[in-house]
C-alpha cells in the first residue's frame, strides 16, 4: 500500500562502517510553523533551510489556497507574503494535507477563528487519525466541524465568525493540539490560555514571540500555563530553520549499531523539548557526543558525533521523557535490539495514533527479524540480542509511516541478513534525501521487489 505514488520496496543490506558527514534536512515542526505564521503575518517572511519534504510542501500549498503568496526562491529558500491574522480567504478546493498530522491540525487551528468554510482530507494514514482532539477545543472558539465517524477526515470546518477566547487544558501530551489552540487564539479577542500538564515541544510559543505576539509561559502547580493575547499584528520574520533532531536520529543510531562507524551530524537543533533520545542513548552507553554547542536563533544547536557502540545496555525510559522523544521510539527500539538486556518504554500511548500504530508496526517487524518484543496499551519492551546478533532476514511493513520505513532500513545495516521494507515511499514526507545520504555514509540500500 502506498500513499505517495507507487510502492518503493527496499532492501537494506548489512553494511560496512558508516562514516562521514550527514547533512540532514531542516526541522519539520519548525518548517510547518514558519509557513503558517508567515502566512498570518503582514509582509514578507524569509525562510532558509526549509524542509522540502512532502508534508511541508502540502502545508505551503494550503497557505497559498488561503491567499498567502508562497514562493520557492532557491533550495530550502522560501518567501511568504502573509495576509495578516484573520485574513485567510476561503479556499476554492479541498485542502489535502497528505500524510501530515502536524500540517492538518495546525492549519485547522489557524483557520478556526476566520469566517470561512474549509474541507480537509489526507492520505489513507491521515484519514484514520483522530481529529476530535483538535476540533473539540476549536469548538470552544465557535468553530463547527463535521467529519467521518470517530472524528476522522475528510472533515469540514466552519470557522467562527465571532470567536471568543478560550481557556483549555490539553488532555493528552500533544504539541499539535496545544499549537492548534494557540493559532486559533490569535484571531480571538482577549486572552487565550492553554495549560499543558506535560511539557511538549515549544516551537509554537517561541515562534509566536518571535513574530511579535504577546505570549507568556508560566510553570505552575496546574502545569505549564501559556497565555496569548489575541489579535496582534504579526511581524514578518527572517527564519533560519535548524536541522531536524528527529531526522538526525537515523544516521546517529545507524552509526551506533554498524561496526566501525564514525559519523558527524552537524547543526542539530537540541531544544530540550526534542532532545530526549540523545540523552537516552548516552544512558545506554552510546559513544555519542555533542560538539561545538552553541545557540542559534534562540535554539540550542550542536554537532552530533556518533561512533559504533557495541556495549550498549537496555534501560528503563521514564514516561516523563516520552514527549521529548515521541517520534524517536521506533529508531530507539532498533538500537535496543542491538543492546544487551531489556529496554522498557513506558507512557507511550500516543505512539498508537501516529502515522501508524508505531508500537504494533515496530513490534511486528522486529519479531519478523528475530527480536523478542512484548507490548501493552502504553508500554513496550524490547529484549536486546547484543551487538551484531540480530538475525534479520525479515520482511517488514512501513504502514505509510516514514519513521517505520527508515527505522527498519537502519536495522538492516546491522543485522546478519538483509531486512526488507515493503514500501519506502513515505520517507519523502520528512527526509527526502535519506537514501542518497545514507548511501554516501556507506549504507547499502537497494530498491527491490519484495
Ligand atoms: C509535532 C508534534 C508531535 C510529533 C509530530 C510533530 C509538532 O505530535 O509527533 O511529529 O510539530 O507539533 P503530537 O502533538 O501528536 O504529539
Amino acid at each position: 500500500m502506498s500513499g505517495h505514488g507507487s510502492p518503493v520496496p527496499m532492501t537494506s543490506h548489512p553494511s560496512g562502517p558508516l562514516s562521514g558527514i550527514a547533512d540532514v534536512p531542516g526541522d519539520k515542526s519548525i518548517s510547518h510553523r514558519s509557513l503558517i505564521l508567515g502566512a498570518m503575518a503582514v509582509g514578507e517572511t524569509r525562510i532558509t533551510g526549509l524542509l522540502e519534504g512532502q508534508d511541508v510542501l502540502d502545508t505551503a500549498k494550503a497557505m497559498k489556497a488561503f491567499g498567502a503568496d508562497v514562493d520557492r526562491v532557491g533550495e530550502g529558500e522560501w518567501r511568504v507574503h502573509g495576509v495578516g491574522v484573520g485574513g485567510f480567504a476561503e479556499p476554492d478546493t479541498v485542502i489535502d494535507c497528505g500524510n501530515s498530522g502536524t500540517g492538518v491540525r495546525l492549519i485547522m487551528g489557524s483557520m478556526a477563528t476566520c469566517p470561512i468554510t474549509v474541507t480537509f482530507t489526507g492520505d489513507a494514514s491521515l484519514n484514520k487519525r483522530p481529529m476530535a482532539r483538535v476540533t473539540d477545543p476549536l469548538a470552544l472558539f465557535g468553530c463547527q466541524a463535521v467529519g467521518r465517524e470517530g472524528g476522522r477526515l475528510p472533515m469540514t470546518l466552519v470557522g467562527a465568525a465571532e470567536p471568543v477566547p478560550v481557556r483549555y487544558t490539553v488532555p493528552v501530551p500533544s504539541a499539535q493540539v496545544k499549537s492548534a489552540v494557540l493559532l486559533a487564539g490569535l484571531n480571538a479577542p482577549g486572552q487565550t490560555v492553554v495549560i499543558e500538564q506535560e511539557a511538549t515541544r515549544d516551537h509554537t510559543e517561541r515562534m509566536l514571540a518571535g513574530f511579535g505576539a504577546e505570549i507568556t509561559v508560566e510553570d505552575t502547580d496546574e502545569g505549564r500555563v501559556i497565555t496569548l493575547t489575541g489579535q496582534p499584528e504579526l511581524k514578518p520574520q527572517t527564519i533560519t530553520v535548524p536541522r531536524d533532531p528527529s531526522s538526525a536520529a537515523f544516521p546517529v543510531c545507524a552509526a551506533l549499531i554498524v561496526p566501525g562507524s564514525d559519523v558527524l551530524v552537524p547543526n542539530i537543533g537540541l531544544n530540550p523539548t526534542r532532545a530526549g533520545l540523545f540523552y537516552t542513548l548516552q544512558e545506554m552507553g552510546a559513544d555519542l557526543s555533542f560538539e561545538n554547542m552553541r545557540e542559534e536563533g534562540g535554539e540550542p544547536v550542536a554537532d552530533l558525533r556518533a561512533k559504533y557502540s557495541p556495549k550498549m545496555k537496555g534501560i528503563e525510559v521514564p514516561p516523563e521523557r516520552a514527549a521529548s522523544m515521541i517520534d524517536e521510539y521506533p529508531i530507539l527500539s532498533v538500537v535496543a535490539a542491538n543492546a544487551t538486556g531489556q529496554t522498557v518504554m513506558h507512557g507511550v500511548k500516543e505512539l498508537r495514533v501516529k502515522e501508524s500504530d508505531r508500537i504494533d508496526a515496530m513490534a511486528t517487524g522486529l519479531r519478523a527479524n528475530g527480536v523478542t518484543v512484548e507490548d501493552g496499551p502504553d508500554w513496550w519492551i524490547v529484549t536486546g540480542k547484543g551487538a551484531g546478533n540480530v538475525p534479520g532476514g525479515g520482511l517488514t511493513e512501513s504502514h505509510l509511516d516514514h519513521r517505520i520505513a527508515m527505522s527498519f532500513l537502519c536495522l538492516g545495516m546491522s543485522t546478519q541478513n538483509p531486512v526488507r521494507v515493503d514500501d519506502a515511499s513515505p520517507i519523502v514526507t520528512s527526509f527526502p534525501i535519506f537514501e542518497p545520504l545514507m548511501a554516501s555514509l556507506g549504507a547499502s540500500l537497494e530498491r527491490t521487489g519484495v
